[in-house]
């Protein structure tokens, strides 16, 4: 891997680090990046947020902090960007059903969650890894507004000008329905994750808005965006 990721890294100074790699690569990859550059900008997740949605403990949480922990031992400068759920989930999760006129079944439709649009967790990631001031931020990005499963599923329906009907699935049919498809942590992440979100309205934070200087997208406007995923392709 060593081999692979060196010459990319020549004569960079930061580096925005996704990591898509296996966990076991974790050590390897900071300890490159260490070699080359000073400063990483790292898209963790809220794990460290004492809010019901993000306290159940979970491999993905776990393998953040490990290479948060691996950044700061290595002495790199870094910004730590931490986004709730991503609105872009709702296009894996809910538009197979709604291109075909299906009903949308789907787990806790009374948990909540206030999702993100991608592109301005991309537009903090840039900018927190371009302009000077951010080292040592670390930065929880959600959307600007708390909504529920079915309230998602509602505002795409009104974005399409049809209303798209939600029914409550059971937690051990999702855990069917995914079999396979999605590792099983992740999915077991999720069901908790939402149970203990039922009831809760969602962690909302200033800032996207504070390091941006404009207000986040809201659900609406990135399912205005994203309509015809929701009407044409697979
Ligand atoms: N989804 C969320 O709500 C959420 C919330 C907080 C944090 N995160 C974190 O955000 C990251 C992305 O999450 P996600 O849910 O968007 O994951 P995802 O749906 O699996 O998407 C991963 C993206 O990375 C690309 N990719 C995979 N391997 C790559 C490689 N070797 N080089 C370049 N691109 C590669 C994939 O491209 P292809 O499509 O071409 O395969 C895909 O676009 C993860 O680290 C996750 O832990 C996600």
């Amino acid at each position: 891997m060593g081999a692979s990721i060196d010459p990319a890294l020549s004569g960079a100074s930061a580096v925005f680090l996704v990591l898509t790699a296996p966990p076991r690569t974790a050590a390897a990859v900071v300890e490159r990046l260490a070699a080359h550059v000073r400063r990483v900008v790292f898209l963790s997740s809220p794990h460290r947020t004492p809010h019901p949605f993000f306290q159940k403990p979970n491999p993905m949480a776990a393998l953040h902090a490990d290479i948060e922990r691996r950044i700061a031992a290595a002495g790199l400068e870094s910004t730590i960007i931490r986004p709730g759920m991503f609105a872009s989930n709702s296009l894996a999760w809910w538009a197979p059903a709604i291109r075909v006129g299906e009903v949308v079944r789907w787990p806790y439709g009374a948990a909540e969650s206030a999702p993100v649009d991608e592109r301005d967790i991309a537009a903090v990631a840039a900018r927190t890894l371009c302009q000077s001031g951010h080292v040592g931020g670390d930065y929880v990005l959600t959307g600007p507004e708390s909504l529920t499963h079915a309230a998602q599923v509602e505002v795409i329906g009104d974005v399409l000008g049809r209303r798209i009907a939600f029914e409550e699935m059971t937690p051990d049919e999702f855990r069917s329905l995914w079999e396979g498809t999605v590792p099983s942590s992740a999915v077991e992440m999720l069901l908790a994750a939402w149970s203990a979100a039922v009831g809760q309205p969602a962690y909302i934070t200033t800032a996207v808005a504070d390091i941006l200087g404009t207000a986040p997208r809201t659900f609406r406007q990135w399912a205005v965006e994203h309509a015809i995923a929701f009407t044409e392709g697979s």
